[in-house]
C-alpha cells in the first residue's frame, strides 16, 4: 500500500526551505480536505489559505512555530462558532440541488438536523465544528504525503490574535487547528534524519 508509505515518509517539519508549492498542488489539497467526511455531512469548518508574509507575522506573534511564518503556505482550519439553522437549510437546500432532487424533498432531515443543533449549547456547537475540523487536518496530511509536500499539524498558537487578524469572529468561525505546507530543509531540521518514533502495532491495535 503506497499510503503506508507515503505516511512513513512525512513527519512534523520544523525547518522549511525556500522552495514554494505550486497552487496546483495546493488547490489539489484543499479538494482532498474539502472531500472529507464530516458528522451529518454538513462541513461546519472553513479553510483560509494564506501566503502573505505580513498577515503570517502577525499570526505568528507569541508562537513558537517559526514554521507559521517560515514556510510555503499556512492553512488554517476555522470552525463555526455556531451551526445555524439557516446554514443547516442552505446547506441542505444546496444537497438537493446538486441530487436533483425536488425542493423540500429534504425538509424532515433539515428539520432532524436544525432540532438537534439548537438544543446544543453554543460550546457544544463549536467542539463539534472543532472535530470535523481535526478530520480536514488528517486528509490534509495525507493529501500533502501523497505529493510529497511536506506539512506540520499545529495547534501552538494563538487563537486570539486568528480570530482577530483574520477578522473570523464575525464570520462565525474560530481558528481551530492550523497545517503549514512547504518543503523540509533537510541539512536544518533535526527531525529530518531521526527515526519516526510510533507504538508496537501490538500495543497500540487490539483484534477482537
Ligand atoms: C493536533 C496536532 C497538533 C500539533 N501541534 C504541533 C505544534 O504546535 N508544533 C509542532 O512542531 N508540531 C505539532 N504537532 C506535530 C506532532 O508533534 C507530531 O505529529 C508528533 O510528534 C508525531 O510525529 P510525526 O508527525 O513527525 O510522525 C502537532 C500534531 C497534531 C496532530
Amino acid at each position: 500500500m503506497e499510503l503506508i508509505k507515503n505516511l512513513q515518509w512525512r513527519y512534523a517539519v520544523k525547518k522549511y526551505s525556500e522552495e514554494l508549492v505550486s497552487e496546483y498542488k495546493i488547490d489539489q489539497i484543499i479538494e482532498a480536505i474539502n472531500l472529507t467526511a464530516s458528522s451529518c455531512g454538513i462541513q461546519p469548518y472553513r479553510l483560509i489559505v494564506i501566503t502573505n508574509p505580513e498577515i503570517r507575522q502577525k499570526l505568528a506573534e507569541g508562537s513558537f512555530n517559526k514554521q507559521i511564518q517560515d514556510s510555503s503556505h499556512l492553512l488554517v482550519f476555522a470552525a463555526f462558532n455556531k451551526v445555524t439553522s439557516e446554514y443547516i437549510a442552505d446547506y441542505t437546500a444546496m444537497m438537493e440541488g446538486q441530487r436533483n432532487l425536488e425542493i423540500g424533498a429534504l425538509n424532515d432531515f433539515r428539520d432532524t438536523l436544525i432540532s438537534f443543533f439548537s438544543t446544543q449549547t453554543p460550546e457544544q456547537n463549536a467542539i463539534c465544528s472543532s472535530k470535523q475540523a481535526y478530520i480536514g487536518l488528517g486528509t490534509a496530511l495525507i493529501a500533502a504525503a501523497e505529493l510529497k509536500i511536506d506539512a506540520t499539524p499545529m495547534e501552538g498558537f494563538n487563537p486570539e490574535i486568528f480570530n482577530e487578524v483574520l477578522g473570523l469572529t464575525e464570520k462565525n468561525l474560530h481558528a481551530s487547528v492550523i497545517i503549514s505546507l512547504g518543503y523540509r530543509d533537510t541539512a536544518n531540521d533535526y527531525l529530518a534524519s531521526i527515526p519516526k518514533v510510533r507504538l508496537p502495532i501490538d500495543e497500540f491495535s487490539t483484534k477482537l
